[in-house]
């Protein structure tokens, strides 16, 4: 059998990830792939009390090197746990989230910087990767803390952090696809969401059966 391939889709607040998740994944079903659909801070039952700890409560709740080890700690779990066993059976694995937001959040809006925190995923993961990771990118502005704040969400204690976090966090998925062209694609989130589907899938047309 083949093994699956592993996708992750990334980006900032409230660029449509969602709805490209469910797109993604039908689509990809609709090929005759098995898909299994997984989030992060999550996606096992080790790594979802971990979120809780992560996105509840105080902002301050954490320092910068204890929230980037928690996130570590919570994917160590996560590949272990659900994301290897459903390579193995040749299931494609779909995850909101990966290494890369820890690498734009942490890494870098946070301060720890983009190589102490693939540090942390050498050590925790063995620098596991996913085979392609499609970050969708809106115009400066554009973005979610809008969009959050129009769902009436007050945000966790990372999606309510101010603009100019949030422009960092762009800044280190930018950076990430300077540094890995191969694995990190940016895809622009703007237009219909039929149109960035196609841009997702297209991004993926070399792994595709
Ligand atoms: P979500 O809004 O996509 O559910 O993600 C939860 C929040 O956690 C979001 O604000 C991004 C943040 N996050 C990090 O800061 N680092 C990480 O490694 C991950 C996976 C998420």
């Amino acid at each position: 059998m083949m093994a699956g391939r592993f996708i992750s889709l990334e980006g900032g607040e409230g660029v449509g990830k969602s709805t490209q998740l469910d797109a993604l994944a039908k689509a990809l079903e609709g090929r005759g792939l098995e898909v299994k659909v997984t989030r992060e801070p999550g996606g096992s039952a080790g790594a979802e009390a971990i979120r809780k700890l992560l996105l509840e409560g105080e902002e301050k709740r954490w320092s910068p090197r204890a929230e980037a080890l928690l996130f570590a700690a919570a994917r160590a779990d996560h590949i272990e746990k659900t994301i290897k066993p459903a390579l193995a059976n040749g299931t494609w694995v779909l995850s909101d989230r990966f290494l890369d937001s820890s690498l734009a959040y942490q890494g870098e809006a946070g301060g720890l910087g983009i190589e102490a925190v693939r540090d942390l995923h050498r050590f925790g993961s063995l620098d596991f990767l996913p085979d392609r990771t499609l970050v969708l990118q809106l115009p400066v502005g554009e973005g979610g803390l809008r969009a959050k704040h129009r769902d009436g969400d007050e945000g966790d204690r990372i999606g309510s952090r101010p603009p100019a976090y949030h422009a960092s966090v762009d800044k280190g998925f930018a950076t990430m696809a300077e540094k890995e062209p191969q694995r990190v694609k940016l895809i622009d989130a703007s237009g219909s969401a039929e149109t960035v589907t196609a841009r997702l899938l297209y991004a993926l047309g070399d792994l595709l059966p």
